[in-house]
């Protein structure tokens, strides 16, 4: 939430920070500002609602040269988009300007007491605080900016990853953390600073991930300095990039999504690297082998999510339940964390992120360290907040997902989920070596049977093009498919904006049955195996009030295609492996439609990638 990128050095500033911030939009797109302290010393600001390409061109008019610099790309949190509560913000006496990236939880205390003093606010942000704060310690303990920073940080409560220039000092960068990620690139006497490693990647491959509670004192020509808040020195360890630039640019997609959707028999295989040995029928998950005795002695298994992750959850629960038969509970993150859960020290608590950056369910997680359970971490972001707060677990190794509508992330969790089920089973005993071999030789098979849904993108654009009139959808699911149902409807709704609903099949009757008619699409996920009779008979309900049908099903159905006005064909699989298929044509499709109704796809209203604010 919120993208930051600053750059002090030998080059111009300006240029590295725009194709930054390109970079990070994905985190937040509703403002976006710079600031650059210039040969001559000025310090400018330049700010506006909207994206990079309205800050470039109010930027086009004016000289933005300069070899440091800052800059933001905002979501709203306080305060709404507008030019003024852009980011930079400045201090009292126009000498500062900071970025941040977070919520300053207690700013309107602080904000009283800075008004008091004389101060005056021109934003309705509770950033703007923090920068008037560090002055007013300057001002008041007639301290520097160095010595202010802490200072002023040990009074905030809350998320930030900030960054703070002066023009009294326009070779040094300051920043710091707590709750919020932020990395540092370190190259030929020049220094970068981002939330996350694309606006570094192309510069240098040396970064030092900045640690929790941590400040970071960047300057020119010298060596990076790291303290914590009570300005003890700390080591700061140089780690080498594992990214490269191919994996964050869109090669030759129109948009990220649709990339990240293509990705998939990939990004499957890559998930599965080293852990699949079809050979022997096994499955080796480190996380798992290397915590075996904590982990076989579970009584429980909670998970804890948002979002998509939080659907991929539910797809984990029956894997695990099926192939371990140990109790499995799924919980919204947010929920789990403001409520009072029973936990145990037995339990394991697994907390699923893409980005490993989600406020609430890295709250999840401490919340469950305090209680004594062990603490499983599922994300894709190596080096993350989830996976370092996590005792043990595995990366999904996907690469960059930047298309703010997840995809290839939902099916490699729920891939992983399946691994780690599979290696718990092995070790309990609770699954037998012919179906271990059988599941392990059908999951190699998987990325190829992706691709061959792929080659059907043709046939879900052009059915796409019907549906843009759609104001509601419908999508039901039963078993594995249920949580495929929701996936679906998320997706639909997230991108172009039309109300959609995911169901368990069955439960229709009970209410949404009530919505059904000639103009309502209902999409229905209803492949071969697992309850098949079932939702035939659910299809059949829809038919007889004029719901409109499209069906997902396996190749050479010929039931529910029949009672059908539209299908796709997946191919025949495992049941706990159809959710990786059928979700596939309704990635696709809610893709079309968005593309269909002229929305931007990548940067859906409202939304951001990675949520670091509960
Ligand atoms: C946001 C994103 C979703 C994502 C969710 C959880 O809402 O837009 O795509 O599923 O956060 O994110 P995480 O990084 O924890 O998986």
């Amino acid at each position: 939430m919120c993208g930051i990128v600053g750059y002090v050095g030998g080059r111009q500033a300006y240029p590295i920070l725009i194709k930054g911030l390109t970079r990070l939009e994905y985190r937040g797109y509703d403002s976006a500002g710079v600031a650059l302290v210039g040969e001559d010393g000025a310090l400018s600001v330049y700010k506006t609602k909207g994206k990079v390409k309205d800050l470039e061109r109010i930027c086009s008019a004016q000289d933005v040269s300069g070899s440091i610099g800052i800059a933001h790309t905002r979501w709203a949190t306080h305060g709404e988009p507008s030019d003024v509560n852009s980011h930079p913000h400045y201090s009292e006496n126009h000498n500062l300007a900071l970025i941040h990236n977070g919520i300053i939880e207690n700013y309107q205390a602080l904000k009283t007491e800075l008004c008091r003093h004389g101060y005056h606010f021109q934003s309705q942000t509770d950033t703007e605080v923090v920068i008037q704060l560090i002055q007013f310690m300057m001002d008041t303990r007639k301290v520097s900016w160095e010595e202010a920073v802490p200072l002023a940080l040990n009074h905030v409560v809350g998320a930030y990853a900030l960054v703070i220039i002066d023009k009294e000092e326009p070779d040094k960068i300051i920043a710091a953390r707590k709750g919020s990620p932020l990395l540092i690139g370190v190259g030929e006497n020049e220094y970068f600073v981002a939330s996350d490693a694309s606006p570094i990647i192309e510069y240098t491959n040396k970064v030092v991930y900045l640690g929790e509670e941590q400040i970071a004192y960047i300057e020119r020509g010298k060596e990076l300095r790291v303290t914590d808040l009570r300005s003890v020195e700390q080591t700061a360890e140089v780690q080498k990039l594992e990214l490269s630039l191919s994996e964050i640019e869109k090669g030759g997609f129109p948009h990220f999504m649709l990339k990240e959707i293509f990705e998939q028999p990939r990004t499957l295989s890559a998930s599965m690297k080293g852990r699949l040995h079809p050979e022997i029928g096994t499955v080796t998950l480190s996380g798992v082998i290397d915590n075996r005795e904590r982990l076989l002695k579970a009584e429980r298994f909670v998970i804890c999510a948002c979002g998509t992750s939080w659907h991929a959850g539910l797809i984990g629960k029956y894997m695990i339940e099926e192939l371990t038969r140990k109790p499995v509970e799924v919980e919204y993150s947010s929920e789990f964390r403001y409520r009072k859960p029973v936990l145990h020290p037995s339990d394991v608590v697994i907390a699923i992120s893409q980005s490993g950056e989600t406020a609430d369910t890295l709250a999840a997680v401490n919340l469950a360290r305090e209680a004594g359970a062990f603490l499983f971490g599922i994300c894709n972001v190596v080096g993350s907040s989830i996976a370092r707060a996590t005792d043990s677990g595995c990366y999904t190794h996907i690469g960059p997902e930047i298309g703010v509508a997840s995809t290839k992330a939902f099916t490699a969790q729920v891939t992983t989920l399946f691994l780690f089920a599979l290696s718990m089973a092995e070790q309990l005993g609770t699954v037998s070596d012919e179906h271990r071999a059988q599941l392990v030789s059908e999951l190699q098979l998987i990325p190829d049977k992706i691709a061959r849904i792929l080659e059907h993108d043709k046939q879900i654009a052009d059915l796409a093009k019907v549906f843009t009139y759609a104001h509601n959808c419908l999508y039901l699911g039963r078993g594995y498919n249920y949580p495929v149902a929701l996936e679906g409807a998320l997706k639909l709704k997230e991108i172009s904006y039309i109300h959609a609903e995911g169901y368990p099949a069955a439960e229709m009757k009970h209410g949404p049955i009530a919505l059904i008619d000639e103009e309502m699409p209902v999409i229905v996920i209803a492949p071969r195996r697992g309850n098949y009779d079932k939702i035939l008979s659910n299809i059949q309900e829809v038919k007889a009030r004029k719901g409109r049908i499209i069906s997902v099903v396996t190749e050479g159905d010929s039931d529910v295609k029949a009672l059908s006005d539209w299908s796709f064909e997946i191919p025949d699989t495992e049941e706990c492996f159809e959710p990786i298929l059928s979700i596939i044509p309704l990635q696709l499709l809610a893709y079309h439609i968005a593309i269909a109704k002229g929305r931007d796809v990548d940067q859906p209203r409202n939304l951001a990638k990675s949520v670091t604010v509960e």
